[in-house]
């Protein structure tokens, strides 16, 4: 199915029975009573597996010049040393900067340099350590800010955009900013790590992995091994979190198709922490130039975001000056993304890549803007909506955009009419209290996403699809989907998914997943309305409900109708050129509450809370889930996440959660969420927009503008922690 005129008429997921509504997730009881299959606890499927453990490069950058395995080789139970000299030939994908692995060059510290296969995972653990590698070492690039004038405007992407006369309106301007902001390195730290076990039969590779993305993973493992598409299965129903790491196959994956070859079984490889800190990808630190200009009514003349990150060669940029570019108003305005070359790994995308961090630095500018011009911040932002592109003009409107009603409805919701503009005036015992917001942004993104659906004999919807469940919930919204547009209840629906066996979907990133997803599974659902309205003689008037197919004083069950063997269709999303004709984004208010130590600067948020607009809402318990955790990861975006690198040696330090901080509980304690009411008609047949990355946009910056409420203290070197507070 084509959408490429906006969904101006009513359609079944309007009915809003099953859809639209909070339900839990359906995929919950087997999570937590721990029947929920992740991938290297799928045994079962390869009940002789045997042990793979990576040995990563001690070095950041150079070359090999020798690997002797003898001695892991003789060491208990191992069956194979895998490394560049014997894995055979091998390409790199297009999604990867890092070859998965190392010789004989080395692009980066702990890249895989050897797969180590043994009968047990402590033998093969054990015995990577007596693999000896020589090394030529060369001396790695490591800080961004020493290289920040080596950096190059990057080839892909669009990484310049400039309107109108920003220098000379931005020297006219009445009231000006002009501030750099810095973020660090961040660690996507999800829960599950990164695992895989890899069986061949004949030359047929299958993986059961934990993977965002199945299609890419598929067409990535393919084109490494260079083997036909054909021959590569993954499958990953279930996944512990990713955030962006689990986008591309990683190591975990390649190294164990190449043991398993190697050793004629399946292997079973996963990451230890500090692998998938150093080994994997990260969101690159940056450094940001702001500059905004406006009149003294707060209206913005000029505005300019420069941005400075690093990447191994070859790589890309962190574009956080994205939201810049649709945010705010203004006739002259410019925006650059520059890329210096690091030997830190390969930077790639995290939660909201480009805007998450981009809206750290804006969205404080902004708040020192409003200062200067002695104004309200939620009024700063008001006065400086766009309902069109700004770089484009009128020609490009927004498909939708509430970002005005989500401040003002935030701002109520939070009391922000309490706050005391001046900093450091309100106390409670030992801390000072400050509020601080922001305005948070996303872009919307569709991918074309396909299904299979089928009803059996008995009435029972079945779908299929290789649509990944990274714990947003993506089973249940799925099953709600096919659920309204069949007409039966959320129990009458199977969803099975993460199987490259199953048609195509849009997968889990760029928070796309959910929209697409199941406006590829309305597709289908259309499809197959059709097929079982005409076996069962209805015309085109026939609806679906109370699981019965009815026109008129007639009805067939939906048993009946599929027949007795049933009926099965697949069909696709194809998303045409709306999204070009119209800017596409969400957006949302951020408030919050914090308390900052007088004696230790200590800092504790005290609540949080925000309004959103995300097109509609498909399960708003889903929902919430994701913005709170979103909004937890702003949290520890402003406060504590900091992957520390050695410059000397190109490895980030605190490589483990006990010294890579990420909030828990106990740091979040209120979180008020509130979604607008939206339909976007434009965004696909659902009308809904992504939700899952718009949460993260915009709250910590929240935050470090609630730290100089309460004290007085303008930090603009992400984390904001105790030592740069006092
Ligand atoms: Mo997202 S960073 O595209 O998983």
């Amino acid at each position: 199915m084509k959408f490429d005129t906006p969904a101006t008429a009513l359609n079944p997921i309007d009915q809003q029975k099953v859809i639209g509504r909070s339900h839990d997730r359906i995929d919950g009881p087997a999570k937590v009573t721990g029947t929920a299959p992740y991938a290297y606890e799928r045994n079962g499927m390869a009940p002789n597996a045997a042990y793979g453990w990576i040995v990563g490069s001690a070095i950041a950058t150079g070359r090999i010049v020798s690997i002797d395995s003898r001695d892991a080789l003789a060491a208990p139970g191992v069956l194979k040393v895998v490394t560049y000299e014997n894995a055979g030939k091998l390409a790199k994908a297009k999604n990867h900067t890092a070859h998965m692995l190392a010789g004989p060059m080395v692009e980066h510290y702990d890249q895989a340099v050897a797969l180590v296969v043994a009968e047990t995972f402590e033998q093969a653990r054990d015995a990577a350590k007596m693999v000896r590698v020589q090394y030529a070492q060369g001396t790695p690039k490591a800080d961004l800010a020493a290289q920040k004038d080596s950096a190059i405007k990057p080839k892909g992407g669009n990484p310049d955009t400039a309107v109108g006369d920003f220098a000379g309106a931005f020297a006219r301007s009445a009231v000006k900013v002009d501030s750099t902001y810095t973020t660090p390195d961040q660690s996507h730290a999800m829960m599950e790590p990164h695992a895989t076990i890899a069986s061949w039969t004949g030359d047929k590779l299958t993986l059961w992995t934990s993977n965002q993305m199945i299609d890419w993973a598929v067409g990535d493992m393919a084109t490494t091994l260079m083997i036909p598409r054909e021959n590569v299965r993954v499958d990953s129903p279930f996944i512990g979190g990713g955030f962006g790491g689990k986008l591309w196959v990683r190591s975990d994956a390649v190294m164990a198709a190449l043991g398993a070859r190697a050793v004629g079984r399946p292997v079973k490889v996963t990451l230890a922490r500090p692998q998938i800190m150093n080994n994997t990808t990260h969101r690159p630190a940056t450094i940001q130039r702001l500059r905004i200009g406006a009149g003294k009514d707060g209206r913005i003349d000029a505005i300019a975001h420069e941005v400075w990150s690093g990447d191994l060669e070859g790589g890309s940029p962190e574009t956080a000056a994205n939201a810049t570019r649709l945010l705010y108003r203004g006739e002259n305005r410019m925006t650059s993304h520059r890329l210096a070359v690091l030997n830190l790994g390969e930077g790639n995308a995290m939660r909201a890549p480009g805007e998450a961090v981009g809206l750290l630095a804006l969205e404080a500018a902004m708040d020192e803007l409003a200062e200067k011009l002695n104004m309200d911040p939620v009024q700063l932002r008001i006065v400086n909506d766009t309902q069109f592109d700004p770089e484009k003009g009128e020609s490009r409107p927004f498909s939708s955009r509430k970002l005005v009603e989500a401040l003002k409805v935030g701002a109520d919701r939070f009391g922000w009419s309490k706050r005391n503009p001046k900093p450091g005036q309100v106390r409670d015992g030992q801390w000072l209290v400050g509020m601080g917001m922001a305005s948070a942004f996303r872009d919307n993104v569709t991918m074309d996403s396909g299904a299979r659906v089928g009803v059996d004999s008995k009435g029972l919807v079945t779908v299929e699809t290789d649509m990944t469940d990274i714990g947003t919930g993506t089973y249940t919204i799925i099953a709600q989907t096919a659920a309204e547009m069949m007409g039966v209840p959320l129990e009458g629906v199977v969803v099975k998914l993460g199987d490259s066996r199953f048609p195509a979907s849009a997968g889990s990133g760029g928070q796309w997943g959910a929209n697409s997803s199941t406006a590829g599974v309305y597709a289908a659902c259309m499809t197959l309305r059709t097929q079982l309205a005409q076996k069962a003689g209805f015309n085109a008037d026939a609806t679906f409900a109370d699981g019965k197919i009815t026109s008129g004083n007639r009805s067939v069950s939906l048993g009946e109708a599929a027949g007795p063997t049933g009926t099965v269709v697949t069909d696709k999303i194809e998303f045409g050129d709306l999204s070009k004709k119209y800017a596409q984004a969400t957006f949302g208010s951020h408030f919050a509450e914090v308390g900052v130590d007088m004696a230790t600067g200590e800092i504790r948020v005290r609540r949080m809370g925000g309004a959103f607009a995300a097109g509609r809402i498909l399960n708003p318990k889903s929902a919430r889930n994701q913005v709170i955790g979103a909004m937890a990861m702003g949290v520890g975006a402003a406060l504590m996440e900091d992957a520390v690198p050695d410059p000397r040696f190109g490895y980030f330090v605190n490589h483990d959660m006990a010294e890579y901080h990420v909030p828990v509980h106990a740091d979040i304690p209120k979180q008020d969420v509130f979604f607008l009411s939206e339909l976007d008609e434009k965004s696909s047949p659902m009308k809904a927009k992504g939700v899952g990355e718009l949460g993260i946009c915009g709250a910590g910056a929240a935050i470090a503008n609630a730290v100089y409420n309460a004290c007085g203290v303008r930090i603009r070197d992400y984390p904001l922690t105790l030592d740069k507070v006092i």
